[in-house]
């Protein structure tokens, strides 16, 4: 099949790629030259496993780059419609790029195609597309708009990607989800998983995955309310730690007691600073206003956003706890990507607490295994970039643990503890131990846990609730 993908974002990129490993003939169309002329010449311009495996493998042969979008829609049964949503001033998604698409793509209409929405949406985005189409003199029948929402993790996108829990097409049209159907046959047949060059299968993959055929708008809503219900679990469960902290229970505990029962499942209950990235904040955010807008008043997402920012004021209450003032002291930072294995740092929770800690004087030494070249574009005073763990540990009054990288959970405890001036970790993601921390002799803090000291002491817990 003949695909047009438009926007060579994070999103377009991964989906071209992906498309293009299934067997289709694949164009990535985007207005930015610069970005066609690196792609074309071989650079990826993010940091996701497996990504330049798969650009390097259909490049120039199954997978092309163009700026023209009336050319690559008028030789493609389907358009996937990948460009950015970003935020407006009042949180609704600003969709002029989709309009200008939809109103491009029509001028290349000949024959019959499937628009896919791809980026995610509004849920009465598919309507407008179709509006804007016609009003550009498009034939009724030569065209059907659908979505089809992706689940996609950065970092994981590629495998998450080829080895899905389920694949949402959401189509008004038995003509429309044939072409979707056919899309997405390699994985849905399963013939893709028996390839010898097929992407390495994960833990936990279903195949061949279910395809999930609903209308147009559930799909839109699909999309919005996975996002909105995977960040209530996680401002659920961060606070729950903060109760947890006051009484003095254990959050992973409680976790695995909770995890357990299979209606609430372990997955995406790690308590921590918040979450972040360009999704979550941006799409609750989206799906409150076109609630609104729609005459629902859903509160409970003002209440998920509102847990996410107090967790990283608590964090610097933690920190301030463990040093008292924060004027002129040495940290040392792990992690300031917005989660491990990528280099993003939009929304990053890891960052908005080093803006904070710089703000109250403190002098920050970071390292990220990949995000610190973004990081040194944005902030300049107070901060320096170490080479490794150990050199930003070195001669730290204290440790802070911000993203979830898994080199930053298997470090040599006691190579660490020699580097820091004292020894103090403080865990934003839970990846020690706290027994095991005090049995190597550091005064370690984390979240939803009692602090735990060299002595064995545990923290005491003050009249107040909160530990000593
Ligand atoms: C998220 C969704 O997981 C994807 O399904 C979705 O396709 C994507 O948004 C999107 O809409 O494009 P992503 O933003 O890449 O994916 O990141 P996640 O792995 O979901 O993590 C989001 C944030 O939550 C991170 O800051 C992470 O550290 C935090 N998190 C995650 C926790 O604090 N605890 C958890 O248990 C899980």
């Amino acid at each position: 099949m003949r695909i047009a993908v438009v926007g060579s974002g994070y999103v377009g990129l991964v989906a071209g790629a992906c498309f293009a490993d299934l067997g289709h003939d694949v164009i990535v169309v985007d207005n930015d030259q610069q970005k066609l002329a690196a792609l074309r010449n071989g650079d990826v311009p993010i940091h996701e496993k497996f990504l330049p495996e798969l650009l390097s493998r259909h490049r120039g042969q199954r997978l092309q780059f163009s700026d023209d979008l009336k050319e690559a829609a008028r030789v493609s049964s389907a358009i996937f419609v990948a460009v950015g949503t970003p935020p407006t001033e009042s949180g609704e998604a600003d969709l002029s790029y989709v309009e200008s698409v939809a109103r491009e793509i029509s001028g290349g209409i000949e024959d019959y195609k499937v628009i896919v929405e791809k980026s995610t949406v509004p849920v009465y985005t598919s309507e407008w597309i179709r509006k804007i189409i016609l009003r550009n003199g498009t034939d009724p029948d030569l065209f059907d708009v659908a979505s089809n929402p992706e689940f996609l993790r950065e970092g994981t996108a590629v495998t998450d990607f080829m080895f899905p829990d389920r694949i949402v097409t959401g189509c008004d049209s038995p003509r429309a989800a044939e072409v979707l159907r056919q899309v997405y046959l390699p994985l849905t047949d399963g013939s893709y998983y028996s390839r010898a060059d097929a992407i390495p299968q994960p833990d936990r993959a279903q195949i061949p995955p279910p395809i999930i055929v609903t209308s147009t708008k559930s799909a839109e809503l699909i999309k919005h309310a996975s996002n909105a219900f995977l960040a209530m679990k996680i401002s659920f469960i961060n606070a729950v730690a903060s109760v947890c902290e006051s009484v003095g229970a254990d959050v992973n505990q409680v976790v695995h007691g909770i995890g357990t029962d299979s209606r609430i499942g372990p997955r995406f209950l790690n308590p921590g600073i918040g979450y972040g990235g360009s999704c979550f904040p941006k799409d609750i955010m989206a799906f409150r206003s076109v609630a609104r807008e729609f005459g629902y008043d859903f509160r409970l997402l003002d209440e998920v956003m509102k847990i996410n920012e107090d967790q990283r004021q608590r964090f610097v209450r933690k920190v301030h706890h463990a040093l008292w003032t924060l004027r002129g002291k040495h940290l040392g930072v792990l992690g300031l990507a917005f989660k491990g294995g990528t280099d993003d740092i939009r929304e990053s929770p890891a960052l908005a607490i080093v803006q904070l800690l710089l703000q109250e004087g403190s002098k920050i030494a970071a390292y990220d295994p990949a995000a610190m070249d973004r990081t040194r574009e944005i902030l300049k005073n107070g901060i320096t970039f170490a080479n490794s763990a150990y050199d930003a540990a070195r001669d730290a009054d204290a440790l802070l643990i911000l993203t979830e990288w898994e080199e930053f959970a298997n470090l040599d405890l006691a190579r660490l503890r020699g580097e820091l001036k004292y020894p103090i970790v403080i865990d934003g993601r839970n990846l020690y131990d706290p027994e095991m921390m005090a049995a190597q002799g550091f005064t370690y803090y984390s979240v939803g846990r009692a602090a735990s000291h060299p002595d064995g002491v545990p923290a005491a817990v003050s009249k107040n609730g909160k530990k000593a």
